[in-house]
């Protein structure tokens, strides 16, 4: 059995696993809802994400992230700049914040990027070419070695091609004072930094069938001839309407396939909205579902409102981390079950939400009150709940959210400001400050309800 069959026999077990507990869901009367992670295994591919570390404190980025994907890529915080910005001075944390969040969640990483010319830090340029080798086989074994063991697949050279027609390796240190075989010799070294890593060749404007992907084929099939140890091929597929989904795109896929290696959708973002942009979605995970050797998909991103092509709104979650068509399309073509109780679509489920309280501080004459409202299971838009003091104390601030007072000024109804709309399972706060009047009673927080 290859170690491909045998992967995707996996992902199919856990598939079979996921499908009986949304049997038993649906059983109970409970909606039985795909994420993309979970309609992705059914069919033996996993579906990740590029993850930013700053992000990660967003109670509605990371509910979105833990319930949707299956695997991240570090998007910024692997890159020779952050992680070795001068020369021999190793800096984990950032990256290290991700990779220890998906380990939490049962997450595989995908690691971007051990050798490209882009956020590459002054230093290395500086480098004479003795020098410059020995920094780059140092900069891959150390960046592997510290995290062996805990990456599915490795872009171990990125974007060392030029786009045009030439078909010519792309201006940069490597290039110009190593040669051509700073590709081959970085492959090398990778290997024996983790020989269980799958390693990889990442590009973009390489989708489909042209000068720029002749010219990476032609290196990948020579690397097979002779041995050069490479596993997989990343796709970047970056698309927008002056470079569209190629309609050769799974030809491509499929031809770089037959030379033995896998291929990966790496950075997956398509510019535009609504129903054409749903199509070129459901295409794209169609013509990777269509290749065996396809493995799985990333998008570049959680949200639109951090994507790098932001204005494009080119991902399958707004800035709101509502689902958009796209989302739909996407699941319906991994052949998941769309809607039901998994947050954003609306109408999936009904909206709840909890309400808890907590004292953050107290004095003579007054104290702090915190309310930490949660979303239920789906995503919410508004919620509502109340807030009951003892007299004679008064409310004489409130912040994060909009109050209003019952007659006698003792039930104070608080409504969401800017922080309304919950993906499911977020939560958000609102605090108020209480002047005691000689009364220490804690306030009673009534019930939460949700639209
Ligand atoms: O973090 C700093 C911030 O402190 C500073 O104030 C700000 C001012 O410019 O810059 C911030 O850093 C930015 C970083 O993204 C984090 O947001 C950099 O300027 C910016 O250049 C960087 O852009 C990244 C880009 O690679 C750099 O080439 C994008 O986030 C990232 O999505 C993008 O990813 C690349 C892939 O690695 C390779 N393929 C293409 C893809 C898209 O360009």
């Amino acid at each position: 059995m290859t170690e491909l069959v045998r992967r995707r026999l996996a992902r199919a077990v856990t598939a079979g696993f996921v499908a009986a507990t949304a049997l038993t869901a649906a059983a109970h009367g409970a909606a039985a809802a795909d994420t993309l992670g979970s309609a992705a295994a059914g069919k033996g591919l996993y579906f990740g994400t590029a993850v930013a570390a700053n992000h990660l404190g967003e109670s509605a980025y990371t509910a979105t992230l833990d319930r949707e994907f299956s695997s991240v890529t570090p998007e910024n915080e692997m890159k020779w700049d952050a992680i070795e910005p001068s020369r021999n001075t190793f800096t984990f944390g950032s990256a290290d914040q991700i990779v220890t969040h998906a380990q939490g969640k049962g997450m595989d990483v995908r690691g971007h990027t051990l050798v490209w010319h882009s956020q590459l830090p002054s230093w290395v340029g500086g480098l004479g070419a003795s020098d410059l080798r020995s920094a780059m086989n140092n900069h891959i074994t150390r960046l592997m070695d510290h995290y062996k063991g805990k990456i599915h697949s490795w872009d171990v050279v990125n974007e060392a091609f030029q786009d045009g027609g030439s078909g010519a390796r792309r201006s940069s240190p490597f290039q110009d004072k190593l040669g051509n075989g700073f590709i081959e010799e970085a492959f090398r070294t990778a290997r024996t930094a983790d020989p269980a890593a799958k390693l990889c060749y990442n590009d973009y404007n390489t989708d489909g069938v042209n000068a720029k992907s002749n010219a990476v084929y032609a290196m990948v099939k020579d690397f097979k001839a002779r041995g050069v140890p490479i596993d997989c091929v990343g796709f970047q597929s970056h698309f927008n309407p002056a470079s569209p989904v190629p309609s050769d795109y799974q030809a491509n896929l499929q031809r770089f396939a037959d030379l033995g290696v896998d291929v990966q959708i790496t950075e997956l973002d398509i510019e535009g909205s609504g129903s054409a942009q749903a199509t070129n979605y459901a295409n794209v995970v169609k013509a990777c579902m269509a290749v065996s050797r396809c493995t799985g998909l990333t998008v570049w991103g959680v949200t639109d409102k951090y994507s790098w092509r932001s204005g494009g709104t080119p991902l399958l979650f707004d800035g709101n981390y509502t689902k958009k068509p796209a989302y739909d399309a996407v699941i319906a073509a991994l052949g998941g079950t769309p809607g039901g109780g998994d947050g954003g679509t609306p109408g999936g489920g009904t909206a709840t939400c909890k309400a808890t309280y907590t004292r953050t501080a107290d004095w003579d004459g007054g104290y702090n009150g915190e309310v930490t409202i949660t979303a239920g299971d789906r995503a919410i838009s508004s919620w509502q709940t109340t807030v009951t003091l003892t007299p004679p104390q008064k409310t004489q601030s409130v912040w994060n959210g909009s109050p209003t007072w019952d007659a006698a000024g003792n039930v104070m109804t608080v409504r969401p400001t800017w922080n309304g709309s919950l993906a499911a399972g977020a939560s958000t706060s609102f605090g108020f400050t209480v002047g005691k009047n000689g009364s220490n009673a804690a306030p009673v927080v009534g019930a939460c309800t949700a639209s």
